[in-house]
């Protein structure tokens, strides 16, 4: 596969324009089959932002907004999804429970669809529920059933914190030392990232020790893309089970869970699924485990859909992963999160790869060609794979000197990016609405910081 950045320099050489020129990002926003999008999201204006200085018109634009791996803005669509909710519920009382649209009964099971196509799953394989790291909890309770031989679990060292807690409790509840059952795999010596050669050592290594390998499919610092197919045959090779936790890589990188033959994933929906804070979760168990995995928690709403109502003395379990629900989901959070879907799926995983590609490549190219310099000199370093393969939107910029100061620059100015204090900024681009003008205006204001702060 060629570089983002002799593609983008390739198409500068026809279009007759220069790389580093404003024509060339207006050029590519032409370009960009994805560019009608953006008008379908509300965007926050500067004047509104917390520490800006801009005043009188520049109050009245709107930000330059990288920050969708920490929450997707707002769909315009959501706020009467939002409304008709609320008004079925005034209109009708407890009738809203059986009246469309998204009768509350089974409103969980409409997204479904979209989801598993979102994640390469049949949809029976999804469910909508809850929020990750309770999710999360709920099908480590099944899948992670340990024996004196095989009880560890394998992660990413720093992997997020809620998770670390997570596998420290499920192997602790599980009469464990988290200290010996939570392996981490870290990153060699003077490099942020993971080779998969090494996590595949580590699992050969662990071997029958291993009862699940829990990993993030996009790591949340460095931006990394995990290659989920090789770990997860890897795994599976040495006995143990393998689940994905998929914050950072739902609707931003292509996932087909079913192929890659994934026991178990779990996300949130709030950042690159734009279906806002607090937003219901997802789930996802292979169909291989459909019907077979006796020992999980459950509720009335791990009945089917069908039968719920029905209040019976046993569970008529559903199917899929529809098994592991337990309690009535918000109609609110699932007409939020249906809107959103709606919006991937027109747009398309593949149209959104396609633009990734571009638009992160092409941020990456104007920061290695303003900042970047060389060795000592270098005002940055992106800590995030070159390769393209192993990322997303995200690019998690180095500042040698410090981003404390950068980041609160930007701030100032309207820039809404996230600071991972002292030295990292993460910038993720969304191929959903952001534009490659607002990729050339970010470095170009980047520059002048970076003046004025060093
Ligand atoms: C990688 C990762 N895992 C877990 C979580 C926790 O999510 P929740 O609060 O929905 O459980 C987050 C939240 O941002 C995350 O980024």
């Amino acid at each position: 596969m060629s570089s983002p950045d002799a593609v983008l320099a390739a198409r500068a050489v026809r279009g007759g324009v220069g790389f580093l020129s404003k024509g060339f990002a207006e050029l590519l926003d032409m370009e960009d089959p994805l560019r009608d999008f953006r008008a379908r999201f509300d965007y926050p204006k500067k004047g509104a932002l917390p520490n800006v200085e801009v005043q009188g018109d520049e109050a009245a634009e709107e930000c330059l907004y990288f920050s969708s791996l920490n929450l997707g803005l707002k769909p315009k669509e959501a706020d009467s999804a939002v409304q008709t909710q609320l008004e079925k519920w005034g209109h009708l009382g407890v009738a809203t429970y059986g009246a469309e649209p998204l009768p509350i009964h089974v409103c969980d099971s409409f997204g479904t669809e979209m989801m598993g196509r979102l994640v390469g799953a049949d949809p029976r394989s999804v469910a909508l529920m809850n929020g990750l790291t309770v999710n999360l909890h709920l099908l480590f309770i099944s899948f992670y059933q340990p024996t004196p031989q095989r009880y560890k679990i394998l992660t990413e060292a720093a992997a997020f914190c809620s998770d670390m807690y997570a596998f420290r409790s499920q192997a602790e509840m599980r009469g464990y030392d988290p200290n010996d059952a939570v392996i981490e795999v870290s990153p060699r010596e003077g490099e942020y990232t993971l080779r998969t050669e090494d996590i595949i050592k580590v699992i050969e290594e662990q071997g029958d020790t291993m009862a699940v390998v829990c990993m993030s499919g996009v790591q949340y610092y460095t931006g990394q893309k995990f290659d989920m197919q090789a770990i997860t045959r890897a795994a599976q090779a040495a006995g143990a089970l393998v689940g994905w936790d998929l914050a950072h890589a739902v609707g931003n990188v292509d996932l087909q869970l079913d192929e890659w033959g994934v026991d178990f994933a779990f996300w949130c929906s709030n950042k690159y699924l734009c279906s806002g804070p607090g937003a219901i979760g997802g789930a996802y168990v292979n169909g291989r485990h459909h019907g077979r995995r006796a020992a999980h928690l459950k509720g009335w709403w791990s009945n089917r859909d069908s039968t719920r109502v029905e209040m019976r003395a046993e569970c008529d379990t559903a199917e899929g992963a529809g098994a592991f629900r337990i309690t009535t989901p918000s109609p609110i959070l699932v007409a939020m999160a249906c809107v959103s879907l709606q919006i991937l799926d027109e747009a398309g995983m593949q149209r959104m790869v396609e633009k990734q590609f571009l638009l992160t490549g092409f941020l990456e190219a104007l920061l290695k060609r303003h900042l970047g310099g060389s060795g000592q000199e270098a005002a940055l370093r992106i800590i995030t794979p070159e390769d393209p393969a192993q990322r997303g939107c995200q690019l998690s910029i180095l500042f040698p000197a410090g981003a404390v100061k950068v980041h609160a620059r930007l701030q100032e100015l309207g820039v809404v990016c996230d600071l991972r204090a002292p030295r990292v900024l993460r910038v993720a681009p969304s191929p959903l609405y952001n534009s490659f003008i607002e990729v050339f205006t970010f470095v170009r204001v980047l520059v002048e910081v970076m003046k004025e702060t060093h």
